[in-house]
């Protein structure tokens, strides 16, 4: 009942709160013989990780991963290898600044879920917001990295990047996409010519002691045919449950999305053509690669809203926990805009649903079909 896992047979539990001691999560599921260090794990996390620009929070984590169970080398192995045990990964808290918070022990912060934890637990760790503290994420992070592993040894290259691609009321010009750029620029745009304007636009917000919101794109390529499940198990109902997961996201889409309302029958359906590798190809892809649930061999596309940071230093209308009518603001260090670190966490999250119904969709499918000779039943 305590909800702190994800996933069926690729499972995560985190555990940790923002001012204690460490994070870490438990990895149940993964299979054996997949080749893990900690360096697999390091890179994703050294891009979520707090303090980097100054366009983000000024905590300083270093984040190191130490990997405490799950794997095994020995003279006849050329790499450290995954054994099919649970893989704890552990991730020291180093920047704890817990006097920041000690203003609001007793208010609910408007837009944090003080209140809810509090009407929920009867307590609260304020420090830094606890286990409300998307500190939580680098778990995620971690976790993302080992099904990534999963499913490269599966299915070879699976490509899955994000991209911050709306700031606020500035949306990217998608004519200049580069995924190679996403990387270069502090705000994880995929669009160089956005840059400097998002720049100016959040120093802005941020002089002003004010926040804001964001959209991020997450793209999958390399995903086959056939994974996901009909009616409860479909894949983009899974990858809109984890997306939604994540602090401060307020809104998903799959493909066409909203907009596939505004859409005809002829814009929406993607047509269908045979590729040059044999493989059906489509010439569109409002579906966003899942149609029934079960993806098409197609990019997975997903996009969500996240909220403005909540933590602002302007003061907001708030009551105490003796129901004292009060004010607030908040002291501490924040992303002024959690859109950009959330794109590596994102990222995790796509990887682990994709872990997970790679291995649910081998456990049941794993078996000839009746119909393998008739134009074969393609499979993953
Ligand atoms: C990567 C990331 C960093 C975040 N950093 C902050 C922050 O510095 N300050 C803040 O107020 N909220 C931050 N948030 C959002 C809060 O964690 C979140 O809004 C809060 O816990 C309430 O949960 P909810 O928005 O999911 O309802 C961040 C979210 C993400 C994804």
């Amino acid at each position: 009942m305590s909800h702190n896992s994800f996933g069926h047979l690729f499972r995560f539990t985190t555990f940790g709160e923002s001012h204690g001691p460490a994070i870490g999560c438990v990895v149940d599921g993964c299979p054996p013989g997949i080749p893990l260090t900690e360096a697999d794990i390091q890179g994703d996390l050294d891009r979520r990780k707090p303090g980097q620009s100054k366009f983000v929070t000024q905590r300083q984590e270093p984040d190191k991963v130490r990997i405490l169970s799950g794997v095994f080398q020995d003279e006849r192995m050329p790499a450290q290898v995954t054994t099919g045990t649970p893989i704890a990964l552990l991730i020291e808290n180093m920047d704890q600044r817990s006097k920041d918070y000690g203003d609001i022990r007793d208010k609910f912060r408007p837009g944090h879920a003080d209140y809810t934890y509090w009407a929920k637990y009867g307590l609260r760790d304020y420090r830094g917001g606890g286990r409300q503290s998307a500190r939580e994420t680098a778990c995620r992070v971690a976790a993302g990295a080992v099904a990534r592993k999963v499913l490269n040894q599966l299915y070879g290259q699976v490509a899955i990047r994000a991209a911050m691609i709306q700031m606020g009321t500035q949306t990217i010009d998608r004519t200049r996409w580069d995924w190679d750029e996403v990387s270069r620029n502090p705000f994880n745009s995929p669009d160089p010519g956005i840059v400097n304007q998002w720049a100016d636009y959040l120093e802005g917000i941020r002089k002003n002691g004010s926040s804001i919101g964001a959209i991020i794109e997450v793209v999958a390529e390399g995903v086959p045919a056939g994974l996901g499940a009909p009616i409860y198990g479909k894949l983009d109902a899974d990858i809109a449950s984890a997306m939604m997961s994540i602090n401060a996201v307020k809104g998903v889409e799959i493909g066409a999305g909203m907009g596939a309302a505004t859409l005809t029958g002829e814009e929406n359906a993607d047509e269908m053509r045979n590729g040059p590798d044999g493989k059906p190809q489509f010439l569109s892809n409002q579906a966003g690669g899942v149609l029934g649930g079960i993806s098409t061999g197609q990019p997975v596309v997903v996009r969500f809203s996240v909220k403005p940071t909540s933590s602002i230093l302007n003061p907001r209308k708030t009551i105490d926990i003796a129901g004292n009518e009060t004010e607030i603001f908040t002291k501490g260090r924040h992303d002024p805009c959690v859109g950009i670190r959330a794109v590596p966490v994102a990222e995790a999250m796509m990887a682990c649903v994709l872990a997970d119904h790679a291995l649910r969709h081998r456990a049941q499918n794993d078996f000839p079909s009746p119909l393998a000779g008739e134009g074969g039943a393609p499979r993953a």
